[in-house]
């Protein structure tokens, strides 16, 4: 009898899946020697009436059936948050040649999607051409309703413990997201977490120079004239640059522009200023190329709201003439992109055969994304008052999103502090305890830093981005 029990059970609860998920499955992903054991699931949801989204699901390898779920974004915007699977943590790379190789991955304790959002990202696509119009809180809205629809087609989920986390500009994604979801009683939220996030546009920029100026790339005269010129306001942590502007413009303007570019043209890897520029220095530098490049970045002094980073470099074309040019500056994305776009992974990932090339970055969504959102602070505040519990960690060597200005937008929230900096630890190859990085503590809200990591937390310290989200899901120290 117990025996039929137990059976039943597994029955009820080994279909985690529907049937249209069960079309979803991926039986044979190329580039393997062997298939995995555990599932994995790419289809679509859908956003609206029109725009599909391209989810790609890995099951947990420990209890899929108990274990929670977690979404993970990447940012932009305009950027696939397939990269996040191929290059940071998903159970296989494609850092190497038309292979996949075993990796370090997030999956292990949980099941993990992947979405690509906004409509036109990577494999996401709208029937309509002229729809792909979005911004933060119309993007918020159809990650929300691509979420429920994820929700019908895996009904285990509902009520399931699940997490939202992204990197980069799903710092706006993941707070706009998650507000939608603590209103729905078949989402479960516990938790969001960050990783080097657009939290707060200012306090990006004013904390820039001197992060800069700490690794050498300014000079301490432009540093001085910044200081003296440009501090006529001042915010809890220091000068704020962005908005003295007003009283010294034509120096000031230049001034902080001149370090901005400087962070993203000098040739110095932005997202990790301790790493190498792929496809060289000169390769982000203006004037050294005969390619144009169009800024970076898309500062707009006036419409404070305006001030945001974009990922992408200008490119003509990018499939169609074979320059060979990084889509994001200093990153090398050839071998994930030849990979997404082999017919054998597309037919396996059962994407249409009338949608064009994958690409890491959808220009066009990065240029016509609207940015509405210049600080997530409200956002983030709502969520603590719900007992949802926030992460937010910054490797410490990037300059696109950079960790002392994530570290001011935590203090500015007012929060009451459980502990002082603290450091969490790591066991070395040689069994010795090693300091990953530190640790702010604030009653449900975590501030963690990477010690040697940049933008791409997980690609960069594999089995410390790892430690530390499990210790989050599992509500253990780090
Ligand atoms: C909108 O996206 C579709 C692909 O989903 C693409 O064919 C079309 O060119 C895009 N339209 C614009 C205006 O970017
Ligand atoms: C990118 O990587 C590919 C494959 O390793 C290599 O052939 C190519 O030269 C690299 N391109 C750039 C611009 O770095
Ligand atoms: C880059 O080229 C433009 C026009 O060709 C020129 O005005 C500018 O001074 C050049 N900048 C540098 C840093 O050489
Ligand atoms: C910063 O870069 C943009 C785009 O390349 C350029 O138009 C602008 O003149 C630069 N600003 C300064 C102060 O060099
Ligand atoms: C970007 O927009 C241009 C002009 O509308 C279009 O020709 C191109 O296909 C679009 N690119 C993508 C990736 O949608």
């Amino acid at each position: 009898e117990l025996i039929v029990t137990t059976a039943l059970l597994y029955a009820v609860i080994a279909t985690v899946a529907t049937d249209t998920a069960e079309r979803d499955l991926i039986v044979n992903l190329p580039g393997l020697d062997v298939q995995p054991e555990f599932k994995q699931y790419s289809g679509y949801v859908s956003a609206d009436g029109y725009r599909q989204f391209h989810y790609w699901l890995v099951e947990s390898q420990r209890n899929p059936e108990q274990d929670p779920l977690i979404l993970w974004l990447n940012g932009g915007p305009g950027c696939s948050s397939i990269s996040g699977f191929l290059v940071e943590h998903g159970p296989f790379t494609s850092r190497y040649v038309n292979q996949l190789n075993l990796h370090l991955h997030f999956s292990q304790n949980a099941n993990v999607v992947y979405l690509e959002s906004p409509g036109g990202v990577g494999y996401s696509y709208s029937p309509s051409s002229n729809v792909n119009k979005t911004g933060d809180y119309h993007s918020a809205e159809n990650n929300y309703f691509a979420m429920r629809s994820f929700f019908e087609k895996f009904p285990a989920f509902k009520g399931r413990a699940f997490y939202i986390t992204g990197e980069s500009y799903a710092g706006i994604y993941v707070p706009l997201l998650a507000h939608w979801v603590t209103s729905d009683d078949d989402m479960n939220l516990k938790g969001i977490a960050i990783g080097n996030g657009v939290l707060d546009l200012a306090f990006d920029l004013d904390s820039l120079p001197q992060m800069l100026y700490s690794h050498g790339m300014i000079s301490t005269d432009l540093w001085v004239l910044l200081r003296a010129q440009c501090c006529q306001k001042e915010h809890a942590f220091g000068c704020s640059f962005t908005s003295s502007l007003e009283f010294n413009p034509s120096v000031c303007q230049r001034v902080l522009e001149n370090v901005v570019n400087l962070s993203w043209t000098s040739g110095v890897n932005p997202y990790n200023v301790l790493d190498s520029c792929a496809g060289g220095a000169e390769s982000v530098m203006p004037n050294k190329t005969e390619h144009n490049h169009r800024a970076k970045m898309n500062y707009n002094f006036d419409k404070k709201v305006n001030i945001a980073v974009t990922e992408v470099n200008a490119r003509e074309n990018p499939i169609e003439n074979e320059i060979e040019e990084n889509v994001i500056s200093c990153l090398n994305d050839t071998l994930t992109t030849n990979y997404m776009n082999l017919p054998e992974v597309r037919e396996a990932l059962h994407i249409p055969r009338h949608l064009a090339k994958w690409q890491i970055c959808n220009e066009n969504i990065t240029t016509e994304y609207e940015r509405q959102v210049s600080t997530v602070k409200e956002q983030i505040l709502e969520l603590l008052s719900k007992d949802i519990r926030v992460l937010i960690y910054n490797g410490e060597t990037d300059l696109a999103c950079n960790v002392i200005g994530n570290a001011w937008f935590v203090s500015d929230l007012g929060l009451k502090r459980e502990h002082e900096n603290q450091a969490w630890f790591y066991e070395d190859t040689l069994g010795n305890s090693q300091i990953g990085g530190f640790i702010d503590r604030y009653q449900n809200l975590d501030f963690v830093t990477f010690r040697g990591a940049g933008h791409f937390v997980p690609a960069d310290k594999p089995s410390l981005a790892l430690q530390v989200i499990n210790s989050f899901i599992d509500g253990d120290d780090y």
